[in-house]
């Protein structure tokens, strides 16, 4: 999988950059052993041409589990330790959202790539920093959207390619459930990127303008719930429900087009469902005579690849460090979820006011 195909929104410009020679393993370290970082290990660990040479966290007692279940990982708390280690090619980052800038630019500063856990940064300025960085020190920078590693995900987005679904008038998704409540960051902050990756990755264009409201339904200061509208140049709407108050786990996409319409639902033995289905409209022939036809046909369930999308997604990292080739499209589309986000946030605050979107800035081709 290139990850020049991921978006063709303004991407970077692949570049070589000091590359691993071939046969030689990828050297890593992964920062970061809460919810998450375990999951990235494990499948660290399932790659033919890695080496995990640290595992890294503030915590003693995660840091005895992990050590205990991948003894050839050296345990360390000191993130300093493996920067100074001239093995280690690239660092991992599955830390709470306020660190990942730090930790990111220093392992860049120390002339590692770097692959860090959505949302990118804390701020678009810092994501941006990150990107400039990542070019004046010539290394990889990947952000872990994972859900555009989703074999239904990649679907949608080659059946909105195609065409077939004709123009696409809007996408409204819901992604909530009971729990977790973060205790640093807000819900669109934690299940947002999700939404955000997914939609910039499919529509191929930034968004307008941004209006959400939300409110801080159990822990004063932290928003549990969120509705959020975007606005895109192309004409299409958007509407995303981000909650972790819900009696039941929900992850559910409809797109609708002007000749189809597509159900993309995560929990469902068929994530897939293309419906053709539609209403047409007939000029009238004489003043005030239109007809609408409504069209129901058949329901298609595309077969799905059965990759697990950490996978490939930790594929791709590794391939890009291996071949010299930097992920062109991650980074950029990782930046403008940050943006994305801040917007949201900015019209929470506002009580819903649209925030237009500054799309110079976050269109810039680098
Ligand atoms: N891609 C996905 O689908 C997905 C899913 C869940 C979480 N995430 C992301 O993963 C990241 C981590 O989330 P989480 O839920 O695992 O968080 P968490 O709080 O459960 O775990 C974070 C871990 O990082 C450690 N840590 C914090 N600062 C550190 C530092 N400076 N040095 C070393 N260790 C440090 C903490 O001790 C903790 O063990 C977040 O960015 C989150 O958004 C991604």
């Amino acid at each position: 999988m290139e990850f020049e195909r991921l978006s063709s929104i303004p991407t970077r410009t692949p570049r070589r950059f000091n590359s691993k020679q071939n046969g030689s393993k990828v050297n890593v370290a992964l920062v970061g052993l809460g919810y998450w970082g375990p999951n990235l290990l494990r499948a660290l660990f399932e790659l033919p041409d890695v080496e995990v040479s640290y595992i890294c966290d503030l915590d003693p007692d995660r840091l005895e589990r992990f050590g205990r279940r991948y003894p050839s990982a050296r345990p360390t708390r000191d993130f300093e330790n493996l920067l100074a280690d001239p093995h280690v090619d690239a660092v991992i980052i599955a830390t709470p959202v306020f660190s990942h800038f730090g930790l990111a630019s220093r392992a860049l500063q120390s002339g590692k790539h770097v692959f860090v856990e959505k949302p990118l940064a804390s701020t678009s300025a810092e994501a941006g920093e990150l990107l400039e960085l990542a070019d004046s020190m010539d290394r990889a920078i990947m952000c872990g959207h994972t859900f555009l590693y989703s074999p239904a995900v990649r679907e949608v987005k080659r059946i909105i390619q195609s065409g077939d679904l004709g123009e696409i008038y809007f996408i409204s998704s819901s992604r909530v459930n009971l729990g977790l409540h973060q205790r640093d960051v807000s819900v669109v902050w934690d299940l947002g990127p999700h939404d955000f990756s997914i939609l910039l990755y499919w529509m191929d264009e930034m968004p307008e303008w941004v209006g959400a409201v939300g409110r801080d339904s159990v822990v004063k200061g932290i928003p549990d719930v969120a509705f959020i509208d975007l606005g895109f140049p192309s004409g299409a709407l958007s509407h995303i429900e981000l909650s972790w108050l819900a009696p039941s786990k929900l992850r559910r996409t409809v797109v609708v087009g002007s000749q189809k319409m597509v159900v993309y639902d995560d929990s469902s033995s068929e994530p897939v469902r293309v419906f053709d289905s539609g209403v047409e409209y007939e000029d009238p022939e004489t003043f005030g005579q239109y007809q609408l036809s409504y069209r129901t046909g058949d329901i298609l369930s595309p077969k799905l690849d059965t990759t697990e999308p950490i996978i490939t997604e930790l594929t791709d990292f590794v391939q890009g460090v291996r071949q010299g080739v930097a992920p062109a499209g991650n980074p950029t589309l990782a930046r403008n979820v940050v943006h994305l986000i801040e917007a949201a946030e900015s019209s929470i605050e506002e009580r819903g006011v649209p925030v237009q979107i500054d799309s110079p800035v976050a269109h810039t081709a680098r």
